[in-house]
């Protein structure tokens, strides 16, 4: 019996299991129920009982032997297994999807503003949003002690000692108007777009950034009706062309005439909506024939030239097309946000 349990030691320390199959019949051969090891233990009984200390030292160090190679055997295919599995990758199978990013709503609007003024024949400028007082009030004609200046609208960076050489933030983006005619000369037609600040505290329907487009026309002749084609055919662009726009008279220290634009409502036609507060109107510009002044403090001959104007508020349009309840929305760049205007 102990050379039967010598031999087969041997082979278990000298064979090779790489397969599955030959693990199987490993397992088969030796440790199983019906397996060589039983078999020596069935065969155990029957040993003279002066052998059977040695013989069943033996026989432990086999099954033992048996029962670890049976481990590592199992060990080392399943590892070869995941590596196969690794290895063995479908390249042909389609990427998984990798998110780039989206267009910041207020970009998408920016976007599709300067497109239709852009075939309108309108040019893009742009300006600084640290400006003096002059480029921000005086020169677009706000007296002296206009309400405006008051502290409680404007973020002043810098007092001087002259008003208008005061350093302030932008409370709209009309100082590019003052800086385009001072270094252009008619015939001037052309978009602004920017960030301006004003001293608000910030709420669902407040904030003390947002971002305005002022749009100025400059030229022999340009009138009234012009001002009002232009933003007829930018409300039919933007909200589609079923709308109409009305004017409303208002007050602008830098336009006269001055106007307010609302658009029809174009969620219920005009019927009256959540939306146009039953009115059946939207405000979506401020607007008006440039005030001689203005074309005065730019050095334009107010006699041989008109223009008009407008201003929108870039937020404004953003919530009427995409309906955003909260203005801080637009500002605090959260991803859950954004991807909702991918592809939009
Ligand atoms: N700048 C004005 C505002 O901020 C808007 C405006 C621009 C009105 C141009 C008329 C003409 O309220």
């Amino acid at each position: 019996m102990l050379d039967k349990i010598q031999n087969i030691l041997k082979e278990i320390e000298t064979i090779e299991v790489k397969t599955k199959d030959q693990l199987e019949n490993y397992r088969l051969r030796y440790t199983s129920r019906k397996g060589l090891l039983n078999e020596l233990f069935e065969d155990f009984k029957t040993v003279a009982n002066d052998q059977k200390r040695a013989v069943g030292q033996e026989l432990n160090k086999l099954k033992t032997l048996a029962e670890q190679r049976l481990k590592d055997f199992t060990e080392a295919i399943e590892n070869s297994e995941s590596d196969a599995a690794g290895s063995a990758t479908d390249l042909t199978l389609p990427q998984a999807p990798n998110f780039t990013g989206t267009v910041h709503p207020l970009t998408l609007v920016r976007q599709r503003v300067l497109e239709i003024f852009g075939r309108m024949g309108f040019s893009h400028e742009e300006g600084p949003e640290i400006e003096t007082d002059w480029y921000n009030f005086t020169a677009l004609n706000f007296a002296e002690h206009h309400p405006a200046r008051d502290m409680q609208d404007t973020f002043f960076v810098e007092k001087k000692e002259v008003q208008k050489d005061d350093v302030l933030l932008r409370t709209h983006t009309s100082n590019v108007q003052i800086r385009l005619m001072e270094r252009k000369k008619p015939p001037i037609r052309s978009i602004m777009i920017g960030r301006v600040y004003r001293n608000e505290a910030i709420s669902a329907r407040a904030h003390c950034q947002f971002h305005q487009i002022e749009g100025l026309y400059v030229d022999k002749n340009v009138s009234f009706k012009d001002l009002k084609d232009t933003l007829l055919h930018f409300a039919k662009e933007m909200y589609g062309k079923d709308v109409t726009v009305r004017l409303r008279p208002s007050y602008f220290p830098f336009t006269e005439p001055s106007a307010e634009i609302d658009v029809s409502c174009f969620i219920c036609g005009g019927k009256g909506c959540n939306m146009c507060k039953g009115s059946g109107w939207v405000e979506i510009a401020g607007s008006g024939m440039v005030d001689p002044n203005v074309l005065a403090s730019c050095g334009i001959d107010p006699e041989e030239y008109t223009g008009f104007a407008f201003g929108m508020g870039v937020e404004r349009i953003a919530n009427l097309k995409y309906r955003v309840k909260d203005l801080r929305m637009f500002f605090e760049n959260d991803v859950r946000f954004l991807r909702q205007f991918e592809g939009a």
